[in-house]
Formats: C-alpha cells, sequence, structure tokens
C-alpha cells in the first residue's frame, strides 16, 4: 500500500488505498446535498437546545430561552375556558328562554351543558336522550303531564314531583281497587270507558255504565273527556301516548293499584346555571317544548 491517492481505472474514482487480494476499495464521496443537510440538522438541533426546552437535568430541565411550556399552555386555556363558562354561566341564571335563544354563543353553551348534565343524571330513568320508558315520560314529544313551557319545565327540574320538597308537583292517582274504593266489577267498567275514549275496541254496554263512574271518580282531575288536566299532573287518556300502558291489564293494573310516579328534585343537587342549561336542552334541544 502507498499513501499516495489511486484513481481506479475502470470507474475514475479514488480508492482509499485499501486492497485485499488485489480488490481495491473504492471512496466514494457522500453526495454534497447530504452533507450539508446534516449541517443544517445539527444547526438546527443546537439552536432548539438554546430556544427550547430541551435537555433534563436532575431537578428539572433547561427551560430554554423563550420559556415555552405545554403545561403553561394548557393551564392558560383550561383557566379562559372556566372564565368563559363562569361568564356564560352567570348569564343563564335567571335568564328567560327567549334572551338565551336570541344568544347563539349562550344557546350553544347551555345546549351542550344541558347534554351532559342529561346524561349523567336523567338518562337512567327518561331513558337515552329522554326518549322515555313507561312510567318515565318521553320528554321529546309534544305531550306533557305537567306543561312543556320554559317555565313548566324548570319548575318540573327545581322541584321535582311526589319528591320530598315543599314546592314539589303533587297529583295522586288512587289505588281504587287495593283500597276497596269501587268494586272489582266497576272497575272493569271503566277500563271499557277508558279503551273507548282513547279509540280502542270496547264493550259499548261495559263502557256506557263506566262513562258514568268515570263522570263521579275521576273527572275531576282527569276532565269530563278525559283530556286530562296538568294542575293534577292528570295524563289525557284519550290519546295513544301512556305513561304506564292503554291495554284492558295496564288499565286495570293502573286503576287497581294507582300510580305515583316520583321525579326527584334537583333544586338541592345541581346549581341555578345548571338546571336553566338542563331546562334549555329539555325545552329546545330534545324538541318537544312548548
Ligand atoms: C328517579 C327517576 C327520574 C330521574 C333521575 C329523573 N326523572 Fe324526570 N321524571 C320521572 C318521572 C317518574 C316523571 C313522571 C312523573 C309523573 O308521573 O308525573 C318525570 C317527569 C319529568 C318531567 C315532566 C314531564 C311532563 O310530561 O310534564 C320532566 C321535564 C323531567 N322529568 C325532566 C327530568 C330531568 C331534566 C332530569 C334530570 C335532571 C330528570 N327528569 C330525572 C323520573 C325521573
Ligand atoms: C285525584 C286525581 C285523580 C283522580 C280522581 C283519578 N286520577 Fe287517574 N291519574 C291521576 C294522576 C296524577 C295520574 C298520573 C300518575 C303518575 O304520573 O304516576 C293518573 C294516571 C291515570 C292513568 C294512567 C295513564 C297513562 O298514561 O298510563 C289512568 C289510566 C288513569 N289515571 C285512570 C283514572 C281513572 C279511570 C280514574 C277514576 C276511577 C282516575 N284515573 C281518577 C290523577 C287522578
Amino acid at each position: 500500500m502507498s499513501d499516495h491517492k489511486k484513481v481506479d481505472e475502470h470507474t475514475g474514482t479514488e480508492t482509499t488505498n485499501h486492497e485485499w487480494d488485489e480488490i481495491q476499495e473504492l471512496d466514494t464521496p457522500m453526495p454534497r446535498w447530504w452533507i450539508n443537510i446534516m449541517y443544517i440538522t445539527i444547526v438546527w438541533a443546537i439552536g432548539y437546545m438554546i430556544v427550547m426546552p430541551a435537555i433534563p437535568l436532575i431537578n428539572g430541565y433547561t427551560k430554554g430561552i423563550i420559556g415555552f411550556s405545554d403545561r403553561t399552555r394548557v393551564a392558560v386555556a383550561v383557566e379562559k375556558m372556566h372564565e368563559d363558562r363562569s361568564v356564560n354561566s352567570e348569564k343563564l341564571v335567571g335568564a328567560s328562554i327567549a334572551s338565551i335563544q336570541n344568544d347563539p354563543d349562550l344557546l350553544r353553551f347551555a345546549t351542550q351543558q344541558g347534554r351532559t348534565l342529561f346524561g349523567d343524571n336523567c338518562e337512567t330513568c327518561h331513558g337515552r336522550r329522554g326518549q322515555g320508558v313507561p312510567g318515565y315520560p318521553n320528554l321529546n314529544d309534544d305531550i306533557w303531564i305537567w306543561g312543556g313551557s320554559f317555565a313548566d319545565i324548570k319548575q318540573t327540574i327545581n322541584y321535582g314531583i311526589r319528591a320530598e320538597h315543599d314546592d314539589t308537583r303533587f297529583g295522586s292517582m288512587a289505588a281504587y281497587g287495593r283500597d276497596e274504593l269501587l268494586e272489582p266489577a266497576q272497575i272493569d267498567d271503566l277500563v271499557q270507558h277508558v279503551l273507548g275514549i282513547s279509540g280502542q275496541r270496547s264493550d259499548t254496554v261495559a263502557a256506557a255504565r263506566g262513562a258514568g263512574l268515570f263522570a263521579e271518580n275521576c273527572a275531576s282531575c282527569h276532565g269530563d273527556a278525559g283530556k286530562g288536566m296538568r294542575e293534577n299532573g292528570a295524563p289525557d287518556l284519550t290519546d295513544t301516548d301512556w305513561l304506564y300502558g292503554g291495554t284492558a291489564a295496564l288499565l286495570r293494573e293502573t286503576i287497581f293499584n294507582g300510580r305515583e310516579g316520583l321525579m326527584p328534585n334537583w333544586d338541592t343537587r345541581l346549581s341555578e346555571a345548571q338546571i336553566t342549561a338542563l331546562s334549555v336542552y329539555v325545552h329546545s334541544d330534545l324538541g318537544g317544548g312548548e
């Protein structure tokens, strides 16, 4: 081997002067662009380490000259969200539905909050998105036992129905059979009457007897025509929408044993702003509000 650079005759490339068994090792240089990119990345890395947080130390890390921190950035964002939220929450307290609907930002906030609160607190009874299950009313339709205005809904949520609260809504459907207020035969006649007024097939003779019993015993709460009365929480018995069920067997069960559905009061569990948000959600987003 000699120290002079040699050039391989076949390729015209310099060799490294290494040779094994007469095989020469060529010395092909790295392409210039590749080398340049490598230098640029080294410069970039050094620059980055100076400017940004980079090197772990025993206690902490190098902060970099601009003091950037994801943690602070998130903290600031969270702080801002809390501020927005409390501003919006304050706006909700005592607001009318019209003023909320006129403020798109506030309406969006209330609906989102209401949807979350509904999922956490109400779906266990009222079903997914308030679709309702027997005994627990559907909150999406236009049929309301206690009223579907914003104020009505808010009052129901605040104080509940048959809840342990002085201002709770109250109305009772007595157990006419179990408490022996009526004879079993009279209950059968009433069942036929209710079948008749709700447009189902009924025994007309029995239903006619039932009509008299209905006027005496039931009309005070459900109305003469059985259309229901909100002030008593007595449902309309003439539509096809049933809280407990409209078959002969279920009607007999209701009249025999009575019904007292319980809806908890929320005024002690949720804030005024949260209850307003829920009322907006039930009234406007679920869509059955009046
Ligand atoms: C423990 C079960 C239960 C929970 C939880 C519950 N409800 Fe109710 N809710 C009821 C029952 C039962 C009724 C019907 C009461 C009756 O028979 O009059 C009702 C009725 C209502 C009504 C009146 C419907 C009408 O037709 O007038 C509204 C509005 C309502 N609930 C909203 C809510 C909201 C909002 C929540 C969550 C904060 C909620 N409910 C949580 C059981 C519940
Ligand atoms: C003191 C008022 C009152 C009287 C009187 C009364 N009801 Fe009711 N009734 C109610 C209330 C309140 C409900 C709803 C109960 C609930 O939501 O849990 C109801 C519910 C019902 C239901 C269930 C409706 C459904 O959608 O599933 C039927 C059926 C019914 N009543 C029939 C009668 C009949 C028949 C009589 C007469 C024998 C009668 N009621 C008398 C208050 C009354």
